[in-house]
């Protein structure tokens, strides 16, 4: 018989997309301060990659590189750290484990698209490999809803309703491939603050529902459908907060998008395009015009946090 391999890797490296909200419904605020969601999330090809190495037991840091590296934490309260030590004391020998986390950055800190998040799937991802644990997809999901409302669906990926606080994700019927241009603001905005910002304005919201249109665009797989129909309740907050914004949603359909909107809790601007060729003269004269700090072409929908053989 041949002799049983090393029980882990020497690392493990994972790659996990953003995520845009075609839709974003928000409810009135609840005790424990969340606001109920009904939100269409959509995993564009824009990665961040996590690497995991063993690392002395609970020993536990984190190299970031990459975009926006420099205001990413590098103590405990890194998500990717907090995911790592959760899933060591949940599920492993928490004793005996350890790691050394590197992150390489694509998706922009604080920007509404889940890039803290995407960190934090991949480390989860990343880590159970590793340290070899026995860890159902199932527990894996809980340990994700504990660390953020949107880590579930970075695990998840793809076109995915999202309900609850944005935790709890089941995949929605979606055909096609969509292509996008996103436009990066000039620094971030806080999610909280945004939240706060929406509370102050909308004095009476209504339970949140997923529109009919956008659900049957997707399953049309129509781009001009599907553009008229995106929908973001925390856009008039992320307006309000930053009002340059509003310029850089109309030149974007100015250009030619068929649909525009401020992705999550902003500032990053989404625009969809009709076509590949429409996407990539979109980003042109995005760029051109000089409105956002950098602009990046990502289709959708992509699958979400996977190792990387
Ligand atoms: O779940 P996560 O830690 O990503 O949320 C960050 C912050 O965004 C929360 O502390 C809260 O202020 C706000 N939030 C919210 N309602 C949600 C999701 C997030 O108010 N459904």
């Amino acid at each position: 018989m041949a002799s049983p391999l090393p029980p882990t890797p020497v690392g493990v490296r994972v790659r996990v997309p953003a995520k845009i909200n075609l839709a974003l419904k928000v409810g009135p605020r609840r005790a424990d301060g969340y606001h109920p969601l009904a939100t269409v999330y959509h995993a564009v090809a824009l990665y961040d990659e996590v690497l995991a190495l063993w690392a002395e037991p609970d020993e536990f840091e984190v190299a970031v590189i990459g975009e926006g590296a420099g205001v990413v934490p590098l103590d405990d309260t890194n998500l990717a750290v907090r995911a790592a030590r959760l899933l060591a004391r949940t599920h492993g020998p928490y004793d005996s484990l350890g790691a050394s986390l590197s992150l390489r950055k694509a998706i922009p800190v604080a920007a509404g698209l889940a890039g803290g998040s995407a960190d934090g799937a991949g480390a989860l991802l990343a880590c159970a490999s590793l340290w070899d644990l026995d860890v159902s997809p199932e527990a894996l999901r809980a340990l994700a809803a504990e660390l953020g409302s949107d880590v579930p669906f970075a695990l998840l990926g793809g076109t995915a309703v999202g309900s609850g606080r944005g935790e709890e994700v089941v995949p929605a019927l979606a055909r096609g491939t969509y292509h996008w241009v996103l436009g990066f603001g000039h620094g971030g905005l806080s999610t909280p603050a945004v939240y706060r910002r929406f509370d102050e304005l909308t004095p009476q919201p209504v339970n949140p529902e997923v529109p009919d249109e956008l659900m049957n665009a997707l399953r049309t797989g129509d781009p001009r459908a599907l553009g008229a129909a995106l929908v973001n309740d925390l856009q008039p907050a992320a307006l309000d907060l930053r009002p340059q914004l509003r310029q850089v949603l109309e030149a974007g359909l100015e250009y030619g998008a068929v649909g525009a909107l401020i992705s999550g809790s902003g500032p990053t601007a989404a625009f969809l395009a009709a076509s590949e060729p429409a996407a990539i003269d979109l980003a042109v004269a995005l760029s051109a015009d000089g409105l956002c700090r950098e602009v990046r072409r990502a289709s959708g929908p992509v699958t979400g946090a996977r190792l990387v053989i």
